[in-house]
C-alpha cells in the first residue's frame, strides 16, 4: 500500500515498540525464573512467553512490509528494519509449531545445564565448573580424557532436539523473508551479509600470523610436558591439554607454558581466596571501576535480585549473562561466581553488558541495543583490558611491588585468553551458518566440527569421535540458541577501543601497561557510544569512540607486538603449523 502515509506508520511503530516491550518483559521475567530455577513448569512457562512474544513480532513484522517503498523517515525505517531482526529466534507462525521450537530450545538449555559425570574411580557427579577445574589441574592424560569426554556426552543427548530446532527456525526465519536463520543472523551488520562475511575473513587473515605462532608455542611446551607420543610436534593439539573444556582459552594452563626463567609475579585468584574475596566482593571492584569512569553505581535491586552464587538445592544456568529485566533499570546477572582471576574478568564482562542497557534505556525501545552484537560483548572486556598490576596495585589488591622484569609473561598469559579465543570465536558460527543453509547434513554434523576445528584452531578431540556424537551441544551457545560471532568481533573490537580509549587520554604507554582507571575522558567517549543503542549505524558508534569507521585488529597487533617479536624468536626451536 504504497503512499500510505507518515502518520500512519508512525503510529504503528508507536503501538509496535509498546506491544513488543510488554511482551519482552513478560518474556525476561519467565526466562529469569527458569534459568534461576529449572523444573518443568518454569521451562513451560518460559517456552510459552517466548512463543507469545514471537509470534507478535512476526505478525507486526509481515505488517509493516507494506511500508516496504513508502516515503518514509530514516529512523522509521530503520526501525521498521530492526523490527524483523530483533529476536535471536523466529518461530513458524504455527502456534503448534511455535511453541515445540520454544520448548525445544528450553529443553537443550536445560539439558546442558544438568549436565554431570562421574570420573573413573570416583563415586561423585562433577557438573561442568568441577569438570573444567580438572582440565585445568590434572596433568594425568587419562583422567584429563575422563573429564572432556564425559562432558561432551551432553551433546548427544541434545542431538534430536537441535536437528528438529534447525528445521523449524530455519521455516520461522524464511516466514519473514531470510533464505535461513544463520543468514537472518548475518544480517544484523548494516551491511549486505555476504559483505559481513567478507570482513570476518578480513579481520581473521589480520591475526591469523598471530595464533599460528601461538599455537606453535604451544604446542612445543606441551611436548616438553606430556611427550610426542601425546603430543604431535608438527600436527594438531588434543584439545584436552590445553586447559579448557573447549580449548576456547587456554590461559588455564599458563603454568605449564610460562617462559621457564620468568614468572606474571602475581597470581590474582590466590591474592583474591587469601584476602577472603566474597563473590558480591568481586562484583564491587568490578562496579567501581565503572564508577570511576563517571558511571553511576549500579541500583540497590541489582544487588538485591542478581544470583551470584549457585544455590545448594536446584538447577540453575549456571552461564554468566548480565539481564534488563524491565529495560530500563532492573538490571541484574546471573553467575556462579568462583574466587579466581578468571571470573575477575567476567564479572567485568558482565556488567559491561548492564551499563549498555542502562545507557540506552532512554532510547526508543527497538533501538534498546548495541551497536551491534559484538560492541555488547566487547564493552566490558574493554574495561577488564585496564586491569593491569599496576591497576591492581593502586586499588590494594597487589601490595608487592611490580616485577621489575619484562612484559612477557604478562603478555603470554593475555594471549592465552585473547589470541587462542579467535579461531573459536570463528568456528562455532562458521559451523552453524552452514548447517542452517544445509551445507551440512544431521549425519555429517559432528565430523564438520571437527573438520573446522583442526583447520582453523589447530586442535583435534583427544580420541576419533563417532559421527554420532554431538560435540557442538556441549557449548553452551549452541543448545541455548545464542549467535557466537559477536565474540569473535568483540575479541578485535575491544582492542580498538581500549587503544583509542589509551589515547584518549593522552597516555603513551604501551597498550598493554595502559589503564583507563579513573579516566572522565575515556568514560565521556564510553558514554556516548553506549548512549546511541542502535539508533545509528554501527560504524557512527565506532566512531564515536575510535573516530574509525571499520572494524581493525591494528590494536590487537600493536598491543601484543612484543610477544610477536618473542614467539618469533621461541619458534625457531619449534614447527610452525599442523
Ligand atoms: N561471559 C559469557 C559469554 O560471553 C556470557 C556473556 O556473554 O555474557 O558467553
Ligand atoms: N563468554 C563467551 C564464552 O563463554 C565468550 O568468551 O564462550
Ligand atoms: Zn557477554
Amino acid at each position: 500500500m504504497i503512499g500510505s502515509s507518515p502518520t500512519e506508520v508512525g503510529r504503528f511503530l508507536e503501538e509496535t515498540e509498546a506491544r513488543l516491550l510488554e511482551l519482552s518483559i513478560e518474556a525476561q521475567q519467565a526466562d529469569w525464573v527458569y534459568s534461576t530455577y529449572i523444573n518443568p513448569d518454569t521451562e513451560a512457562l518460559s517456552a510459552r512467553t517466548l512463543a507469545r512474544l514471537i509470534g507478535v513480532t512476526v505478525d507486526l513484522a509481515k505488517r509493516s512490509t507494506r511500508w516496504n517503498d513508502a516515503p518514509i523517515t530514516p529512523v522509521e525505517a530503520r526501525k521498521l528494519r530492526l523490527l524483523r531482526l530483533s529476536l535471536p529466534l523466529i518461530a513458524p507462525s504455527d502456534p503448534s509449531e511455535s511453541t515445540e521450537l520454544t520448548r525445544l530450545v528450553a529443553t537443550m538449555e536445560g539439558k546442558y545445564a544438568r549436565g554431570r559425570h562421574v570420573l573413573r574411580g570416583s563415586a561423585t557427579e562433577l557438573d561442568l565448573q568441577e569438570l573444567s577445574h580438572v582440565l585445568q589441574e590434572s596433568r594425568d592424560p587419562a583422567r584429563l580424557t575422563d573429564a572432556w569426554t564425559g562432558w561432551h556426552s551432553v551433546g548427544r543427548s541434545i542431538r534430536p532436539d537441535f536437528e528438529r530446532y534447525v528445521e523449524l527456525a530455519n521455516r520461522g526465519a524464511r516466514e519473514i523473508g531470510f533464505p535461513d536463520m544463520g543468514a537472518m543472523w548475518r544480517s544484523k551488520y548494516d551491511m549486505d551479509p555476504e559483505a559481513f562475511s567478507s570482513e570476518v575473513e578480513r579481520l581473521w587473515r589480520e591475526v591469523e600470523p598471530l595464533y599460528r605462532s601461538l599455537h606453535a608455542y604451544v604446542r612445543r611446551r606441551l611436548v616438553e610436558t606430556y611427550g610426542p607420543d601425546h603430543v604431535d610436534p608438527r600436527g594438531p593439539i588434543p584439545a584436552h591439554f590445553l586447559g579448557n573444556m573447549w580449548a576456547q582459552s587456554w590461559e588455564g594452563i599458563f603454568p605449564i607454558l610460562a617462559p621457564p626463567e620468568e614468572s606474571l609475579g602475581f597470581d590474582l585468584t590466590r591474592i583474591l581466596v587469601d584476602r577472603g574475596t566474597t563473590p558480591t566482593d568481586m562484583v564491587r571492584y568490578a562496579e567501581s571501576f565503572f564508577v570511576s569512569l563517571g558511571l553511576d553505581p549500579l541500583p540497590p535491586t541489582f544487588w538485591e535480585r542478581s544470583m551470584f552464587v549457585r544455590p545448594r538445592d536446584r538447577d540453575v544456568v549456571c552461564h554468566a549473562s548480565a539481564w534488563d529485566l524491565d529495560f530500563a533499570d532492573d538490571l541484574r546477572i546471573k553467575m556462579c561466581i568462583e574466587i579466581t582471576d578468571e571470573d575477575f574478568r567476567v564479572v567485568h564482562h558482565e556488567l559491561g553488558h548492564n551499563y549498555y542497557q542502562r545507557a540506552y534505556a532512554g532510547q526508543p525501545y527497538l533501538f534498546r541495543d548495541s551497536a551491534h552484537d559484538g560492541f555488547h560483548e566487547a564493552v566490558g572486556d574493554t574495561i577488564a583490558l585496564s586491569v593491569t598490576p599496576e591497576y591492581l596495585r593502586k586499588i590494594g589488591l597487589l601490595s608487592t611491588a611490580l616485577p621489575t622484569g619484562g612484559d612477557i609473561p604478562l603478555l603470554l598469559y593475555r594471549a592465552l585468553e585473547k589470541i587462542a579465543f579467535l579461531p573459536f570465536g570463528l568456528v562455532v558460527d562458521r559451523w552453524r551458518w552452514e548447517v542452517f543453509s544445509g551445507g551440512i547434513t544431521p549425519a555429517e554434523y559432528n565430523d564438520t566440527w571437527w573438520a573446522m576445528r583442526r583447520t582453523y584452531q589447530g586442535i583435534v578431540p583427544p580420541a576419533a569421535r563417532d559421527p554420532e556424537e554431538f560435540d557442538p551441544g556441549a557449548k553452551f551457545h549452541v543448545p541455548a540458541n545464542v549467535p557466537y560471532m559477536r565474540y569473535f568481533l568483540a575479541a578485535i573490537l575491544q582492542f580498538q577501543f581500549h587503544r583509542a580509549l589509551v589515547r584518549a587520554m593522552g597516555s603513551g604507554e604501551p597498550l598493554h601497561r595502559a589503564s583507563i582507571y579513573g579516566s572522565k575522558e575515556a568514560g565521556e567517549k564510553l558514554r556516548a557510544m553506549l548512549e546511541m543503542g542502535q539508533s545509528r549505524e554501527w560504524p557512527d558508534a565506532l566512531e564515536a569512540v575510535t573516530g574509525e569507521r571499520t572494524m581493525e585488529a591494528r590494536g590487537l597487533l600493536e598491543y601484543f607486538a612484543p610477544l610477536q617479536r618473542w614467539l618469533d624468536s621461541e619458534n625457531r626451536k619449534a614447527p610452525v603449523g599442523w
